[in-house]
């Protein structure tokens, strides 16, 4: 039966410059209206609590993404297809491969050497004193363990960080930007097929199995393309930004530094908690294969749905005191990685690298000091472009 209640309705542009560096107070805003807004300006219904946020990305046959995450026809149109723009079979094919070398199990030979990469680079960052935390710091240790899982030659390695931010931009509605995302898209694809070819990577990466998958007739060669384009650009940026945050919300709660310093063990948790508070994935969308009721509201099929990652992690219904970072909290159910067939599946590497760099620098930082940070601007994603820092070791 169709419902009789007028859905919220609100003319909030989740995408203006303004909103997307500082996203909280309008995200609070849209909580406030409903559990599913319309968003007048988009021709999009938002979900910013966390309970429709976690069963929409649970239900992936109501809320498909095989019309693509974004909100932007371009590139929902190029993505198409791929792991994440996909559902099931065709999803499944596609994210067995990457999963396999992922699991923590597979991930266990590269522990060492991140423990001795982040050691290296605090040593580093600790004699030096004065460094910017997003440069000097995320960017300098992330994407070396994307491109080895990959086996990615040497050769135009420093590239790689150009993908992530285009990518993930270029999924918000068409703006100002759009051309260059188009561009980042462009340049991605031509690394893939050139200097990432395939007689270029190194055996036994994730980028030779992506290819023996091919020839053994489990995926086609566009997916192979859209693969290791999903890669490159999926796991650089969403790391950095974490880490990044991770130092500012440290130098601004020095009590929590305290603490974790006296348990190293609540590392983990700590993580957990920097996802919450300051998760770098802000929104993607699906699009309705049914109607769906939410409260006595009824969304159409065809409808596409902002799914606000962000937000939820922040709803003051499903988290005591949300705006509190408090790394005793353990919130292990936060949906800063989604959840469901689409989780990220890159978090085993990402939790790799950020507890080895929090131990690190538990070992040598007796407290940060920041200056002032700026924020990117990007439709998806949230956080700092640069963090000026001093260590007190
Ligand atoms: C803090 C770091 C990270 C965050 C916050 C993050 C966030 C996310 C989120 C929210 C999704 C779900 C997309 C959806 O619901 O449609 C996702 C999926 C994905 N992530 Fe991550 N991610 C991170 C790190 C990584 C890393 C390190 C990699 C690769 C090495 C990676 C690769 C992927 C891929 C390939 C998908 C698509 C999975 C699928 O559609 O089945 N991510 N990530």
């Amino acid at each position: 039966m169709p419902s009789t209640t007028l859905p919220p309705t609100s003319d909030i542009d989740l995408f203006a410059t303004e909103t997307l560096l500082d996203p909280y107070p309008v995200f609070s805003r849209l909580r406030s209206a409903g559990p599913v807004v319309r968003l007048s300006r988009l021709d999009a219904w938002a979900l910013p609590r966390y309970e429709q946020v976690s069963a929409a990305l649970r239900d992936h046959e109501t809320f498909s993404s095989a019309s693509g995450v974004g909100f932007a026809a371009g590139l929902n149109k190029i993505m198409a297809g791929g792991v994440l723009a996909s559902d099931p079979p065709r999803h499944t094919a596609l994210r067995v491969i990457l999963s396999r070398m992922l699991m923590p199990r597979a991930l266990r030979d590269l522990g060492p050497s991140v423990t001795d990469a982040a050691e290296e680079l605090v040593d580093r960052l600790a004699t030096h004193g004065e460094f910017d935390a997003v440069s000097d710091l995320a960017e300098a240790f992330t994407p070396r363990f994307v491109a080895d899982i990959i086996g990615l030659p040497q050769e135009g390695r420093a590239q790689i960080l150009e993908f992530g931010a285009s990518t993930f931009d270029g999924l918000g509605p068409s703006n100002e930007r759009t051309p260059a995302t188009i561009q980042g898209q462009q340049a991605l694809l031509h690394y893939v097929s050139t200097t990432a070819a395939r007689d270029r990577l190194t055996e036994g990466g994730l980028g030779a199995r992506v290819w023996e998958a091919v020839d053994a007739g489990d995926i086609d060669e566009h997916a192979a393309v859209t693969l290791m384009m999903a890669f490159l650009s999926a796991g650089m940026d969403t790391t950095i930004l974490s880490l990044a945050a991770a130092v500012r919300l440290f130098a601004e709660h020095p009590d929590q530094w305290d603490a974790l310093r006296a348990d190293p063990s609540l590392i983990p948790a700590a993580y957990l908690e920097v996802l919450r508070i300051a998760s770098p994935v802000t929104v993607f969308s699906r699009v309705t294969t049914r109607s769906w009721e939410c409260e006595g509201v009824t969304i159409p099929a065809g409808a596409r749905m902002a799914v606000m990652y962000a937000s939820a992690n922040r709803d003051e219904r499903k988290w005591v005191d949300p705006e509190r970072f408090d790394i005793t909290r353990k919130p292990a159910d936060h949906l800063g990685f989604g959840v469901g067939i689409h989780a990220c599946v890159g978090q085993n590497l990402a939790k790799l690298e950020a507890h080895a760099l929090l131990e690190a620098l538990l070992a040598k930082v007796r407290r940060f000091e920041i200056g002032k940070p700026e924020l990117i601007v990007n439709s998806t994603l949230h956080g700092l472009s640069r963090l000026p820092c001093r260590i007190i070791t």
